[in-house]
């Protein structure tokens, strides 16, 4: 959720420190800070985007420094509450990103010991814990104060004498990266990109110490070795090439992520998830767990395997799973989770395999928490996906359930054969929506005058429905409503009028005669109606008032399409209204508390 990073080695660490930091702006980005070690500490922060505190900060010295970037969850975004936190002596810095469950607890005995606190934020506690707990020993201190620390936490603490870091992790990300004579950390990937590829993911319970030529990690007092990994994205994949948001560039991309990720999945010797065995224990149905985004995938999903698979699928947003009652019969659950970091994706498979479900996790991230929680884990071929907003991570998540399906699809040869000539076709197909941005743009254009949108869909399409309604909300902050086109008359249709368009994905499928009459019902209300059709659909052209053409498609596969028109539709609108369409408000990219 929030950002943090850490450096130590031979150069000035406030450049690298603001660079990494403008790296992990989508984890947070309300309010940022850094600290430098150089016999004292000096602490700069504000409630600011990371690019205006570097261009305010003046120049300090310290060749060791950590840095967060903030998204709020004890205290509003303000000065006071941005990090790092410091001790009463000035002496300790700590970054946090996490949440500590039993902070008042700890506050109130701090309080009471002395201890005076200055911020609204649970992390401080950990400064002041670590205060006093240090006896000349911070690796020591940091370890006895995690023994008081209830919640999750990646941490990375300097003394204002020493030229080290000391890390820990609990239930939040958090890596190394190794660099030559000199050594980062983070709470992702991007953030180092620029200065290396070395990478260490830490595990839970670990804690660290890394100076500017060593890096020491030890798991319950035991030295131990975390492989190092090669990271294969490079730092250009995590820049904007060009496009004026990484949203538009992501939305771009998406022709090659479908292509890489069918080609890894497509010439595995092995299928990706081997339901013949689920079939051997019983599997007779499956449960996809997910959120946001990556529940609509789900939902997809879903779809597909119910009628390629022919076994019952449950789609479950993982935050609500977590507190039904009913019974874990199922031998297989998918989580899946771009980031791999979710707490309530992360939580609910948890609970799935304590009670002795097998869980495969479809992942973006590579050694993401989900990736170690899961039985096995398929990765999705998305490269860094750095805007909030999740586009191409969805649509790789779509292929691997595609795949999926249709390594078990109990279809006849005929149709998965034109599944399969269908499927390698949609980098082409999604290309042609691309092409069609102008016309898009257009329909966003007239999208940007209103306040409220519904957004209706049958069928497979619902999914999609739901999709488009929460891409144009959260970045363009219009009130998007997804809707199954056959409920919006059992209540909704009391708000609809001329003040409230409806976007209606038509598809060529069992639906496309009960949309047709949905729009009439609609239009008969005087919503505005722009439709999602087919190319070569002749009638509903007469029946809406504007329509967005994607290519065919097998009818399965017409979400791909029609996402990809949403997204850009949901751009396009958000642009014209001047929103921060990288960093939409109140939002991160990763959401680790529940
Ligand atoms: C929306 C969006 C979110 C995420 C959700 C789950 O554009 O990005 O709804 O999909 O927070 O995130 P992951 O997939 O990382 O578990």
């Amino acid at each position: 959720m929030c950002g943090i990073v850490g450096y130590v080695g031979e150069k000035q660490a406030q450049p690298i420190l603001f660079g990494c930091l403008a790296k992990l702006e989508y984890r947070g980005y309300d309010s940022c800070g850094i600290a430098l070690a150089s016999g004292s500490l000096k602490v700069y922060k504000d409630a600011v985007r990371v690019g205006e505190l570097a261009k305010a900060s003046p120049q300090l010295d310290g060749m060791v420094g950590i840095g967060h970037t903030r998204w709020a969850t004890h205290g509003e975004p303000s000065q006071i509450n941005a990090h790092p936190h410091c001790d009463c002596a000035g002496e300790i810095a700590v970054v946090h990103n996490g949440i500590i469950s039993n902070f008042q607890r700890l506050r109130n005995q701090l309080t009471s010991e002395g201890h005076k606190f200055v911020s609204e934020t649970d992390t401080e506690v950990i400064s002041h814990l670590v205060e006093k707990y240090y006896h000349g020993d911070l690796e020591e201190a940091v370890k006895v104060a995690l023994r008081d620390v209830d919640g999750s936490y990646a941490i990375i603490v300097v003394l204002a004498s020493e030229s080290k870091l000391v890390v820990a992790r609990k239930d939040s990300p958090l890596i190394i990266g190794i660099g030559d004579r000199e050594n980062f950390v983070a709470s992702d990937v991007p953030a180092i990109l620029d200065y290396t590829n070395r990478v260490i993911y830490l595990e839970d319970g670990d804690i660290g110490v890394v100076t500017p030529d060593s890096v020491t990690v030890k798991s319950k007092g035991a030295e131990i070795t975390r492989e190092e990994h090669k990271i294969l994205w490079s730092a250009e994949q995590a820049q904007k090439g060009g496009y004026e948001h990484f949203m538009l560039k992501e939305i771009h991309e998406q022709p090659k992520v479908i292509r890489d990720t069918l080609v890894e999945y497509t010439r595995a010797a092995e299928p990706i998830v081997d339901l013949e065995r689920m079939r051997d224990v019983g599997a007779e149905s499956m449960l996809i767990l997910a959120c946001g985004t990556s529940y609509h995938a789900a939902l997809v999903g879903k779809y597909v395997a119910e009628e390629l698979i022919g076994i019952p699928v449950r789609a479950e947003v993982a935050s609500e799973f977590n507190y039904c009652g009913y019974s874990l019969s199922t031998p297989l659950a998918i989580a899946i989770t771009q980031s791999g970091e979710t707490a309530d994706t992360l939580k609910a498979m948890k609970r799935v395999k304590e009670g002795g479900c097998r869980v495969v996790a479809i992942t973006n991230v590579v050694g993401s928490t989900a990736s170690r929680i899961a039985n096995q884990t398929v990765y999705t071929r998305a490269g860094p996906e750095i805007s909030v907003a999740a586009t191409k991570s969805f649509m790789a998540q779509l292929m691997v359930l595609y795949w999926l399906a249709m390594s078990y699809s109990k279809a006849d040869t005929r149709r998965l054969a034109d599944m399969l000539m269908g499927i390698r076709q949609l980098p082409e197909k999604v290309k042609q929506v691309l092409d069609s941005e102008d016309m898009i743009s257009e329909s966003a254009e007239y999208l940007s005058r209103f306040d409220d949108v519904f957004f209706i869909g049958r069928g497979i399409n619902f999914a999609v429905a739901m999709e488009g309604a929460l891409k144009l909300k959260e970045i363009s902050y219009i009130h998007g409503e997804a809707y199954a086109a056959g409920e919006l008359k059992h209540g909704p249709f009391a708000l609809l009028g001329s003040n409230t368009p409806v976007i209606a994905i038509v598809a060529q499928d069992n639906t496309y005669e009960a949309m047709l009459t949905n729009i009439k019902e609609v239009k008969a209300r005087r919503s505005p109606v722009i439709a999602l059709a087919e190319e070569g659909d002749e009638v509903i052209g007469e029946l809406a008032d504007s329509v967005i053409t994607v290519p065919q498609t097998d009818a399965l596969f017409s979400p791909v399409v029609n996402t990809v028109a949403l997204q850009l539709l949901a751009y396009y609108t958000a642009r014209q209204r001047g929103c921060p369409i990288d960093f939409p408000r109140n939002l991160a990219k990763s959401v680790t508390v529940e």
